[in-house]
């Protein structure tokens, strides 16, 4: 069946496209604070391992099953697989839920612009004389729901026009120029950032293996299992992966583009860019901390705060030029997560209109992607007032033990679940019921066979990636049990279980019975 689906202008417009789906708010948020979290150093080299080993395989494939079937995850696991069709739809989920927070993200990234730039305009702080200080502007924000619903509509309607044509014409377009923009504007706020007397501390709890506990900006150093797992996590979310994401964008590309080479641009690039966001909020956030004389330990550096409390603080320390930095970061941080919404927006609207193709019907893409940016924003306006549980509309939420507000409940299922097991699940599939072949090939489509790839590629696939999956799933799994205990089996315990029963069924399903079940 004709499917007029659209491919790439360039492989440079892909790569734009496929680094900008993968930087995102989990680059400029997240990995700096789990590093600092998880003991600086030992993070990283779990982390770049992992990138490695797993990612990098990871993201090959993905590209490679998406290429050779032309279809998002949905249509691409039902045509080459017999036992896992049903992947996809993980695939799918995942980013719909996914999208009810990064969404809101984004509207708070651009309310954050507006602060500034309305300081930059009128001097707020001289006007009314406010201070602008990170917390009472977080907490402003946060109980004012109408105000974060429409900037979160607004959000949307942003990614509705990026969306709504081919790829080569929004998503495309945007990209070249986003990506670039964006790593201008990194280096700009690294400026600032190291040249603020006390980024030294904030490079060492970075950089200095051990520095993070020792200097008492944290109690201790979490277990390696645990860093595996936030690792792990991070890792993943990071590179878009698991996600149907990279499925989607790979079945755009032409055959003649060398799938193993983007692959390691893409991880090079995602993975540079986290480590330059780090450099660029880090320090800032430390330096600050000094000089208002907060003990180590009271330093924010983690979760929502570090970027819309930590980093204002800072901004409002800096004086007239201030606002101006606020404004350039802010625009950074919105356009990183407006180029992985696109992302995860498109691999929801490729559904449709595969779907429709499959069916003999013609679909409009700018219809499909209106009613999903429509179904995006029911959901999105639930977390947009519930403001992070501060808006006390949603009261009846926030007393389970395994989530405080609607973001995290929307966040354990995509990112806790759905990835990681769509993930091992996904190698296993390549790894046993494909036995490797039909996917490598498909790598090997141009691109130069090479035998110490494929050695590295089937290792890969067939061990180290389903049992790394296995212990991320686990550490996720226990993590959502904290505070549950059945007989003397703890969260831990609980977690282990359930991910290594998991992974041994579905590996003996992926080995069962037929010899060769690729097309
Ligand atoms: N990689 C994006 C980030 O770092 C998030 C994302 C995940 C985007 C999965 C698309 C698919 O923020």
């Amino acid at each position: 069946m004709e499917n007029n689906r659209g491919s790439w202008g360039s492989n440079f417009g892909f790569l734009m496209a496929a680094i900008g789906s993968a930087v995102g708010l989990g680059n400029i948020w997240g990995f700096p604070y789990k590093m600092g979290r998880c003991g600086g150093f030992s993070f990283l080299i779990i982390y770049l391992l992992l990138a490695i080993f797993v990612g990098f395989v990871i993201m090959t494939s993905e590209l490679a099953i998406g290429r050779k079937t032309r279809l998002g995850p949905v249509g691409a696991y039902h045509q080459i697989s017999k036992k896992f069709k049903w992947i996809g739809w993980l695939a799918v989920l995942a980013p719909f839920l996914i999208m009810s927070f990064y969404t809101v993200l984004g509207g708070y990234c651009l309310q954050y612009l507006s602060l500034n730039l309305a300081e930059l305009s009128f001097g707020l702080q001289n006007l009314f004389s406010i201070d602008l200080e990170g917390g009472a502007t977080f907490g402003a924000m946060l109980t004012n729901p109408f105000g974060c619903a429409m900037f979160t509509l607004l959000f949307i309607v942003i990614c509705y026009f990026i969306n709504k044509g081919h790829v080569s014409e929004g998503v495309e377009k945007f990209n070249k120029v986003g990506m670039p923009a964006l790593f201008l504007m990194l280096i700009i706020v690294i400026c600032r950032s190291l040249t603020l007397p006390g980024a030294m501390e904030g490079l060492k709890f970075m950089f200095k293996p051990g520095y993070a506990v020792e200097a008492g900006f944290f109690e201790s150093t979490p277990s390696l299992l645990n860093i595996l797992a936030i690792a792990g996590g991070q890792m993943f979310f990071s590179l878009s992966l698991a996600m149907g994401a990279m499925v989607t964008y790979g079945s755009y590309l032409g055959k003649g583009e060398n799938l193993k080479k983007n692959s390691v641009v893409i991880v090079i690039a995602d993975t540079t860019m986290a480590l330059l966001s780090g450099i660029a909020v880090i320090p800032a956030a430390v330096a600050n901390g000094i000089a208002n004389g907060t003990a180590y330990a009271d330093i924010q550096l983690s979760g929502p705060k570090l970027l819309f409390v930590t980093l204002q603080d800072v901004f409002a320390a800096m004086g007239t030029i201030g606002p101006l930095f606020g404004v350039v970061f802010y625009v950074l941080v919105f356009i990183a997560a407006l180029s992985s919404a696109i992302s995860l927006i498109e691999v929801i609207t490729a559904f449709f209109m595969d779907d429709a193709a499959i069916k003999g019907k013609e679909r409009k893409k700018e219809k499909v992607t209106f009613w999903v940016c429509a179904a995006i924003t029911v959901e999105a306006l639930l977390v947009a007032i519930d403001g992070l549980g501060a808006s006390g509309v949603f009261t009846f939420w926030g007393t389970d033990a395994w989530n405080d507000c609607f973001l995290d409940f929307m966040d354990c299922w995509s990112e806790g679940i759905a990835m990681p097991l769509g993930a091992m699940l996904m190698a296993l599939m390549v790894g046993w019921e494909l036995k490797i072949d039909p996917v490598l090939e498909e790598i090997d489509i141009g691109s130069n066979k090479n035998p110490a790839f494929d050695f590295f590629y089937k290792a890969c696939m067939k061990l180290i990636t389903p049992i790394a999956m296995a212990f991320i799933f686990a550490g996720s799994v226990s993590g959502f049990f904290t505070q549950v205990t059945i007989g003397r089996l703890d969260s831990t315990a609980i977690g282990y279980i359930i991910a290594g029963v998991l992974l041994v069924v579905f590996f003996f399903v992926a080995i069962s019975g037929s010899k060769k079940t690729a097309k």
